[in-house]
């Protein structure tokens, strides 16, 4: 049986979770020079992070006088420091009660199928209608780096993850009326191609 979502990790803790092994270097150091110059601006917004894992990018909004709350299938991944809540990124937007103007989601889309990742987009959509508000998410795209990392993830775990055309997430953010999108190709050591970070709003 193919592991579903991320529920292998359920016995994973947050310390042994941030552990700088190969993945550090390999995925997280070369992606994180082209995502962290787009979010680095974001100051004194009220933030949900769909998939916050550890928090790693969190903690970079966060010194940015961001107030951030968490979304997880896994909360206990998540350190004290944040607020969290236990849902699924497919049914999350009834759970955010009070406004908030921004969604980041950064390595969690992978996990999704077509359905889960446009109801991802649409739960998104309701929690930023309240606040005109901006979204910016990873996908995994087809290409060499998205085809090794997809391809190792079954072989070496059996866990199932997802790579999406450009086209193909844009084509549901347009249906859901997302304005103002833009794609930001992300790639691995030696330019490599592995993802994309889509930014878009809702007026
Ligand atoms: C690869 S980790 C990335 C964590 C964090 N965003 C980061 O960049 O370090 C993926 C995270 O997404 C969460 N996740 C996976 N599928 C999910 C789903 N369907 N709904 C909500 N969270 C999910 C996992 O529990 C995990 O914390």
């Amino acid at each position: 049986m193919p592991a579903l979502g991320y529920s292998r990790y359920q016995s994973v803790t947050t310390a042994l979770y941030d552990k700088k092994g190969l993945s550090h270097y390999l995925l997280r150091v070369p992606t994180s020079r082209y995502i962290l110059p787009l979010v680095n601006f974001v100051r004194d917004k009220q933030i949900v992070e769909v998939g916050i894992g550890t928090g790693y990018y969190s903690k970079f909004f966060q010194k940015n006088r961001n107030k951030i709350t968490g979304v997880d299938v896994n909360p206990h991944l998540c350190p004290p420091e944040f607020s969290v809540v236990e849902a699924s990124a497919s049914d999350f937007a009834r759970h955010i009660t009070t406004p908030h103007d921004m969604i980041v989601s950064f390595w969690m889309t992978e996990y999704l199928n077509r359905e889960e990742l446009f109801s991802f987009l649409r739960e998104s959509r309701s929690v930023l209608a309240q606040q005109s508000g901006a979204i910016f998410f990873t996908i995994i795209g087809y290409g060499i780096g998205g085809w090794f990392y997809t391809t190792l993830a079954w072989k070496l775990r059996k866990v199932v993850k997802y790579m999406y055309s450009e086209v193909e997430v844009l084509e549901m953010m347009d249906e859901l009326g997302y304005s103002d999108i833009r794609v930001f190709p992300v790639r691995l050591w030696l330019g490599i191609p592995f993802a994309y970070v889509f930014e878009a709003r809702i007026a």
